[in-house]
């Protein structure tokens, strides 16, 4: 490098240091709200009502534009999950007339049948350019994972594993966060077919608000406003990303409790074979 090299590179640098973090801080991404969810820490589990809620608004609102291709329908009555009786969710197929595709008939014209408790959810749209076509050209992404997806969003730089062990991910946190939080730009500024949201990385992204409150009815007593509905599909979201989640924290829970029994018993054994030799 001769020195004329060495003086841009260094004055780049400066550049980049100094303008970085201004660049970056324009955009800066809000960390989610933090909530204190029920399947948080070693011991949580879901709440099954607010699951059956969650699945309402997932159904009723979400539904319109993202699919959940990882869930079928039997998984809603699995254990772990909400809780559904298979007659239950038999009959909300039927009321809602869910079909599927079903190859092509006689004629040559695609054909769909009615779903069955072993299909996977349809996706609400027939390809991803119609996706597209429908939403300012941004694909929504498929839901079943996203909770996954956006963990450790809620954290900020200290987050560490201790956290997550008693705090839960962060996915679900973001994506209530998410959800509920769209607002007006703090500047005005508008852009065409663009919601301001301080959560989502960039600000700016072609979710139109999908809640505001009261957009469904619970049967569960429990009031729909924004808030609830946010953090209802947020937690059932989370189920669906980890179906298996209360299963994992007993085994694990088990486990640490035979390893604690386990090293007892070989301290004792220890000492036991020591005994005779001098030390
Ligand atoms: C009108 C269609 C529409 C509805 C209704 C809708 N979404 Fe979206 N959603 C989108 C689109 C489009 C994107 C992609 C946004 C982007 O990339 O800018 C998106 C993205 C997302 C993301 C990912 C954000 C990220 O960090 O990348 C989440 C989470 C999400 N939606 C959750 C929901 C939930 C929960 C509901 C129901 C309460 C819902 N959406 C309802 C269209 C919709």
């Amino acid at each position: 490098m001769n020195t004329v090299t060495k003086m841009l590179t260094a004055s780049g640098l400066a550049l980049a240091l100094i303008a970085g973090p201004a660049l970056a801080s324009e955009h800066k991404q809000e960390n989610a709200e933090d909530y204190a969810f029920s399947f948080e820490g070693p011991f949580g589990k879901y709440d099954k009502a607010q699951l059956k809620r969650g699945w309402k608004v997932f159904y009723e609102v979400c539904y319109s534009c993202h699919s959940l291709k990882y869930i079928r329908f039997r998984n809603l009555t699995e254990p772990g999950g909400p809780g559904f009786s298979k007659d239950e969710i038999k009959k909300f197929i039927k009321e809602n007339e869910i079909v599927v595709d079903a190859g092509y008939n006689e004629d040559g014209e695609p054909a769909t049948r009615p779903a069955r408790l072993s299909d996977a959810i349809p996706n609400p749209y027939k390809s991803e350019a119609q996706a597209k076509a429908s939403n300012n050209n941004a694909v929504p992404p498929d839901l079943s994972l996203i909770v996954k997806a956006r963990e450790g969003w809620y954290y900020p730089w200290y987050s560490s594993p201790i956290i997550k062990l008693f705090k839960g991910n962060g996915g679900a946190e973001y994506v209530r966060s998410f959800v509920s939080g769209f607002e007006d730009a703090p500047d005005g500024e508008e852009k065409e077919g663009l919601n301001y949201n301080p959560y989502f990385k960039g600000h700016w992204t072609a979710m139109p608000p999908p809640l505001s409150g009261d957009d469904v009815e619970y049967s569960d007593g429990a009031k729909p406003t924004l808030e609830q509905e946010a953090t209802d599909v947020a937690a059932f979201l989370t189920w669906a990303s980890q179906p298996k989640l209360e299963e994992r924290k007993r085994v694990g829970l088990m486990t640490m409790l035979f390893l604690g029994v386990f090293a007892l018993m070989m301290y004792a054994v220890k000492r036991a074979l020591w005994a005779g030799v001098k030390h």
